[in-house]
């Protein structure tokens, strides 16, 4: 009896833990806001009818990049100490690329130059690339 309630006590522990790595960081929360958005986005960047709804997308990816730069990645933990000040000024900098780019690409709707805010906007898949490949945990 004692073993089987040892047993059952492991594998809800086990269960427990299972459900918290499982859990969506708040960093990865925010990239699936700027996942959404940006594809919404790509989608209607040069219809001028759509110039408003445009606008609050943008300010949708505006506000989750800014959350984001005030989070840290799930690798930083993996960061030796030593090292992790400087890891996380990149990241740091390399979200405000991106937020950057938000601005660009507002001004370009703003002022219906909506050619050049098609062409901002792939610009950002490189930024993203870049983000995931030093930032993101394998
Ligand atoms: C518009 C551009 C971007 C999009 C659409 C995007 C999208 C995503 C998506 C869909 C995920 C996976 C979320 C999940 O697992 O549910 C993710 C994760 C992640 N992204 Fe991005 N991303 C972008 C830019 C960036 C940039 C520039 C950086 C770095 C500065 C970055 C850093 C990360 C990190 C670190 C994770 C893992 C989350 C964690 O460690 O908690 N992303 N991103």
């Amino acid at each position: 009896m004692k073993i089987r309630n040892l047993l059952l006590s492991c594998s809800l522990i086990l269960l427990v833990f299972q459900l918290r790595a499982d859990e969506d960081t708040p960093l990865e929360r925010q990239m699936q806001i700027m996942a959404r958005s940006i594809k919404q986005l790509s989608q209607q960047v040069g219809d001028s009818s759509k110039q408003q709804e445009s606008i609050l997308l943008i300010e949708t990816l505006k506000k989750a990049a800014y959350e984001s730069e005030g989070l840290s990645p799930r690798k930083t933990a993996s960061i030796p100490q030593s090292d992790r000040e400087k890891f996380l000024a990149d990241y740091k900098s390399q979200i405000e690329k991106l937020s950057s780019a938000f601005n660009e690409i507002e001004e370009a709707v703003k002022a219906e130059n909506y050619d050049q805010a098609k062409s901002l906007l792939a610009a950002i898949g490189p930024i993203k690339k870049e983000g995931h490949s030093k930032f993101k945990q394998d």
